[in-house]
């Protein structure tokens, strides 16, 4: 891999843990305001110093991120499509690799959706911004969607899916957790980092799954709604720091969210 694409993988994936702590605030390109992210300035103010990245279009990145932050930018770069089709696969590459220079990202995302009707259409974009990322020196990382289907989240899907994303040249891939996740994990020569999907029943039900995802070989997470829809977003992404950094499990960082607790470092203090 070449020393600027490292560079900028070192950016957010820390090098002292290896693992990393995303904070995925891309939703909006087709799903609109979505809950507690009406404001994306307002909602990720409080939550950039303790993430490892932030995970965003342009427009957000323009509008609600101030330039002068030192948070990473992971940005979203494929689109055309809204929750009020059914099939949400008909996406194209929205944002050019000039723009991800000139907006100084460490990485760029796109979705690939495996199985869907425009399976061929993303699977040839995530190859064609490989060859341009590898070409600037610019990271890609491919997100095994699942469109509305949230069923499809099954180790055998996941696994063509992350396999497929890594053998066309994706440096990390984004996916769900699922049971038997290690073989998914298995299955792809490429690090991984966890979604958490739609918001879980509980507190301890997304540390679980940040701790199983661990134990089972991702690197980390990059993870929105369990985090900034919480009513306690902040401490949330701390005790999400404490499983991916610092190896606690969800029962340690669960007492972190105890009211009146006091917060832990942010991201630059040592892991
Ligand atoms: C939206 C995305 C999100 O970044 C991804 O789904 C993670 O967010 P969440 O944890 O809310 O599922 O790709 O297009």
């Amino acid at each position: 891999m070449d020393w600027g694409l490292q560079n900028r993988i070192a950016r957010f994936v820390k090098p002292i843990t290896g693992h990393t702590v995303m904070l995925a605030a891309d939703h909006g390109y087709f799903m609109g305001p979505t809950r507690r992210l009406e404001n994306p300035r307002a909602t990720l103010e409080p939550l950039l110093p303790f993430a490892d990245a932030v995970a965003v279009t342009r427009g957000v990145l323009r509008r609600s991120i101030p330039a002068t932050s030192d948070v990473p930018v992971v940005l979203r770069v494929s689109g055309g499509v809204t929750v009020l089709k059914e099939d949400l696969s008909d996406e194209a590459i929205t944002t050019s690799m000039e723009e991800a220079l000139r907006l100084n990202v460490a990485a760029v995302a796109l979705s690939v959706f495996v199985g869907a009707p425009h399976e061929h259409q993303s699977l040839v974009s995530l190859a064609e911004l490989v060859d341009e990322g590898e070409a600037m020196g610019m990271p890609v990382m491919a997100i095994t969607a699942v469109g509305k289907e949230l069923e499809k989240r099954d180790a055998r899907y996941l696994s063509l899916a992350c396999r497929v994303s890594a053998e066309l040249g994706a440096h990390l891939v984004k996916t769900y957790y699922c049971e038997n996740f290690e073989k998914v994990v298995e299955g792809c020569p490429v690090p991984l980092v966890v979604a958490g999907g739609p918001k879980l029943d509980s507190d301890r039900a997304v540390l679980d799954l940040c701790e199983g995802a661990m134990v089972k070989g991702a690197i980390g997470v990059d993870m929105g709604r369990n985090i900034w829809q919480s009513d306690h977003p902040v401490a949330m992404l701390q005790a999400i720091r404490a499983i991916v950094h610092e190896k606690a499990t969800a029962r340690e960082a669960l007492q972190m969210l105890e009211p009146g607790r006091k917060p832990s470092a942010a991201r630059s203090a040592p892991a």
